[in-house]
């Protein structure tokens, strides 16, 4: 693996098939999966790690993100990245903040998107530079992000990025809380409560299979879940249509259910995602680590 800090070395690096992996760093599993399936599929696999101040509300939230470039290149070595891109700002942004902004209409105003306004405009000029500057076959994206999924899915289609948007499951730790790098901020009273969240989903998900499609009936499961733990603020619990974004009254088509809470200081999202074949609904839960994540065991 070679770390490069320009795109002019990112390219000159970067032959046959490019799988491209962009990330904020500080990286576990569910990184680590976008990368080893990038791996599987292309010849060179580029993964990024730049934690990028346009898409960040809070001036406290950016400066807190947590950062550790030499671990992560060590673990993304592991995972058979071929090079690792770690620009520096004036790299990614030779004026901040550049005077082209891209806003996906539509698909940004509600859920995320009303909790942090501006985020996703931040999100899709960073991964619109990544795609232009490097050129990448295949882009790799996380489905625990589901709702940016969706919005770099638009913004590569409307702005004709030759790249292929791969979805990844979302990878969880032993008791299904999704990996995050934010799971670090919390306490170990925070952390139990926090398995609500997913418990929640997965008996939404239980409901699905068992031939619930009601979308009112699948968000009660969750916030109900979430009422048990008294430590949990609600902020929503929404079905959405997996490609755009907007409100689902009853599953019929491929969706996520989301959820998103505060635990004391900290902000959790998490979803499973529903596609629909024919009759039949099939439910991606994600994965669950055996034994515990680089996170909790590091
Ligand atoms: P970051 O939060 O570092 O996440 C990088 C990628 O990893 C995203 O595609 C995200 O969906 C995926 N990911 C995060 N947690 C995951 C999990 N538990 N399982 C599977 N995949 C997971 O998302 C961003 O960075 C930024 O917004 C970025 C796209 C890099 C633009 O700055």
């Amino acid at each position: 693996m070679i770390v490069v800090d320009t795109f002019d070395g990112v390219r000159a690096a970067a032959a046959g098939r490019v799988g491209l992996v962009p990330t904020m760093g500080y990286l576990h599993e569910g990184h680590l999966s976008l990368m080893s399936a990038a791996a599987a599929e292309c010849d060179t696999v580029v993964a990024s790690i730049f934690v990028n101040p346009l898409q960040f509300g809070e001036p406290d939230d950016l400066n807190r993100y947590p950062r550790d470039v030499e671990r992560d290149a060590g673990l993304a070595a592991g995972a058979g990245v071929d090079v690792l891109f770690t620009p520096e700002i004036d790299e990614m942004y030779p004026q901040l903040p550049p005077m082209t902004s891209i806003r996906v209409d539509g698909l940004t105003e509600q859920l995320e998107g009303r909790h942090r306004p501006g985020h996703f405009d931040g999100v899709a000029v960073v991964v619109a530079k990544l795609f232009a500057g490097i050129q990448p076959d295949r882009a790799f994206f996380g489905r625990k992000d589901a709702q940016q999924l969706a919005v770099v899915q638009r913004m590569a289609a409307d702005l004709s990025f030759p790249v292929d948007i791969v979805p990844v499951s979302t990878v969880r730790e032993h008791d299904g809380l999704a990996l995050s790098s934010r799971n670090r901020f919390l306490s170990t009273s925070e952390r139990e409560a926090a398995a609500a969240l997913s418990a929640g989903l997965f008996a939404a998900a239980d409901a699905v299979e068992a031939g619930e499609r009601d979308g009112a009936t699948l968000e009660s499961i969750v916030r109900r879940a979430a009422a048990e733990r008294g430590r949990l603020t609600l902020e929503y619990a929404s079905l959405a249509d997996a490609a755009t974004v907007q409100p689902v009254s009853t599953l019929s088509a491929d969706s996520f259910l989301a959820v998103a809470v505060r635990v004391g200081e900290t902000r959790l999202i998490d979803n499973v995602a529903f596609s629909v074949v024919g009759d039949n609904v099939i439910v991606d839960r994600g994965v669950r680590l055996d034994g515990p994540s680089v996170l909790e065991g590091g």
